[in-house]
């Protein structure tokens, strides 16, 4: 149950009937210190403002209709006209109880599910992933986890850029290469590599280059000899991708890819709409879509080409055809696009125009989730040494490889494969972390040191705190269910709290996008956690004590594994 919301609606409640005006808000918050209770109420000050009566006053009136009994302690008055609400300890004690016998914590299932699409990966398929789409695709997997935990309807769309110009110049050098030669898989097993040597002849060789670009067009037009050979590139290429997404933790696969290419057949049929909804004009050849809303700073409209004059169409033409298909066909009542920030002009076309033209209802929710630039330690866009782009999968072997090292200087005497294992969860899920951890709006630093330490807030220290949990436990020997647990110590019951805190940090997590409110979250229950660790020996108290202590580690453990899974990063039993 998320407290809070709980809370406020009580507080509302007695709000208005103490003669606020419907609709008013108790505004409550947890609280800052522990000495304002557990949460606080901030909405009465300005309800008594409104109504012209004496704050405190009216906070007395307020606290006479609220009925909060068996839930909080006390509920008293503070400085101009705030309430405190101190929770009882009994009722903190029930609530950790259920938490703990609940497969899902006791988390409460939304009652307005959506039918969210999330768009997400979304890489180019004519080369090789880069760092570019490492955060699109973490950022999304975290998203609808999130969501999906949250009882909304998920639909994943991978919008795989699998068509245009460029497919000519690798498939003719393809065709070049012999078909049945060992050669050819060798090559196409680094596509980087491959694309930079069909650019090379393409910018080098005239005969090359025309070939190619006939070959645009056989393929545009539908030859079956030729579409099976893209369909062949098409095919490794997504191999490719995969391979990450399975080293990544990231749920998405061939099912959730949607390419750009099965919309070429709706693409004629979206400018005609365009047109009969009279948004359509000519610009030097092109179809465009002028909208007034969209004005550059000369105070001209920045049009939205949606075909060229040579007949040919656009990313945009193939969006809002994307649009069209995932409101009449997936049903979507929300829509999230997990890009770039630099893509922000498109999407706000691409938004305002399928609303005009009715490819979606003006009710659908439709959101660009947009996030910033992975830098290097530099300050500039991330780079390898040589200042070329970095490979996604070359990244995550070096995570691999740095995470080994650590834990073998940590863990000398563990088996090789054990430490590859830990290595393996540690390295990913500290690049995941250290990219979900921050405000996705921002660009960030790309450093290997914070991500990897086990202090602060990092992966390492997360999954390092489970496994000192479960160290607890096999020392404990057997850790029996169901025992009451009592709360004395402030430390205790600040961990209880925190732990049923879970819930509000999930729903603001879904409601902004944001998986960094589940990080900042999962990071102060575990310093919570080695606060009362620290204040509240366990294994040397007496027998209740013990199991009552053993019981909010256990949940404590419950919620990193949970909080952490739906970041998509494993926990470890030792590390
Ligand atoms: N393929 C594009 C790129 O790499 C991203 C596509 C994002 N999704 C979309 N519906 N436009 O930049």
């Amino acid at each position: 149950m998320n407290i809070r919301n709980f809370l406020d609606n009580q507080v509302s409640q007695a709000l208005q009937a103490a003669g606020a005006k419907p609709g008013t808000s108790a505004i409550v918050k947890q609280s800052s210190r522990p000495e304002f209770g557990h949460y606080q109420a901030n909405g009465v000050i300005g309800a008594a403002k409104q109504l012209k009566t004496n704050p405190r006053e009216f906070a007395a009136k307020v606290i006479d209709n609220l009925d909060l009994s068996g839930i909080a302690e006390t509920v008293e008055i503070a400085g101009p006209g705030f309430i405190n609400i101190h929770l009882s300890q009994t009722w903190l004690s029930s609530l950790a109880s259920e938490a703990l016998n609940s497969e899902s914590l006791n988390i409460d299932k939304t009652d307005k599910p959506d039918t969210v699409v999330i768009d997400y990966s979304s890489p180019n398929l004519a080369k090789e992933m880069h760092v570019g789409h490492l955060r699109s695709t973490i950022i999304g997997d975290a998203i609808a986890r999130i969501l999906e935990f949250t009882g909304h309807t998920v639909i994943r769309q991978n919008h795989v850029g699998d068509w245009g110009t460029q497919f000519g110049m690798l498939l003719t050098h393809m065709q070049d290469i012999e078909q049945d030669d060992q050669s050819l898989t060798m090559q196409l097993a680094d596509l980087e590599q491959f694309y930079q040597a069909a650019k090379q002849r393409f910018d080098s060789d005239a005969d090359f280059a025309q070939t190619a670009r006939d070959n645009v067009v056989r393929l545009q037009s539908g030859d079956p000899e030729y579409l099976k050979l893209w369909q062949q590139f098409i095919d490794i290429s997504l191999q490719h991708c995969e391979d990450i997404y399975h080293h990544l933790n990231v749920l998405l696969t061939r099912n959730d890819v949607m390419p750009e290419s099965a919309y070429n057949n709706d693409l004629s049929s979206v400018v005609e709409d365009l047109n009969t909804h009279g948004l359509l004009s000519e610009d030097q050849g092109a179809q465009c879509v002028f909208l007034d809303e969209f004005k550059g700073k000369d105070g001209k409209i920045i049009p939205m080409i949606v075909q060229k004059s040579d007949g040919g169409y656009l990313y945009a033409t193939t969006d809002l055809a994307a649009l069209r298909y995932r409101h009449k066909t997936l049903d979507m009542t929300r829509g999230l696009y997990v890009i770039d920030a630099r893509q922000s002009l498109h999407m706000k076309q691409v938004f305002a125009v399928g609303k005009h033209a009715g490819f979606v209802p003006q009710s659908t929710q439709l959101e660009h989730i947009a996030f910033g630039t992975m830098m290097g330690d530099d300050g500039t866009p991330f780079k390898t040494r040589s200042g070329g782009t970095v490979k996604l999968a070359d990244l995550l072997d070096e995570a691999r490889q740095r995470a080994f090292d650590l834990v073998t200087l940590k863990n000398p005497d563990l088996d090789e494969q054990n430490r590859r294992d830990i290595a393996n969860s540690v390295g990913i899920g500290a690049v995941k972390y250290a990219d979900l951890s921050k405000n996705r709006t921002s660009d960030y630093i790309f450093n290997w040191d914070t991500m990897l330490s086990f202090e602060g807030n990092t992966a390492p220290y997360l999954q390092y705190a489970y496994a000192r949990i479960q160290s607890i436990f096999r020392k404990a020997g057997n850790l029996s269910q169901n025992h009451a647990i009592e709360l004395n110590e402030a430390a205790e019951i600040q961990l209880t709290l925190k732990l049923l805190q879970f819930s509000e940090a999930i729903d603001s997590a879904a409601k902004d996008s944001a998986p960094n409110l589940l990080c900042n979250y999962l990071y102060e229950l575990a310093g919570q956690f080695m606060h009362f660790y620290e204040s509240c020996p366990i294994l040397s108290a007496t027998d209740a004590i013990k199991n009552s202590r053993l019981q909010l580690a256990n949940l404590t453990a419950n919620t990193i594994r949970t909080g952490l899974d739906l970041l998509g990063i494993a926990v470890l039993d030792r590390m």
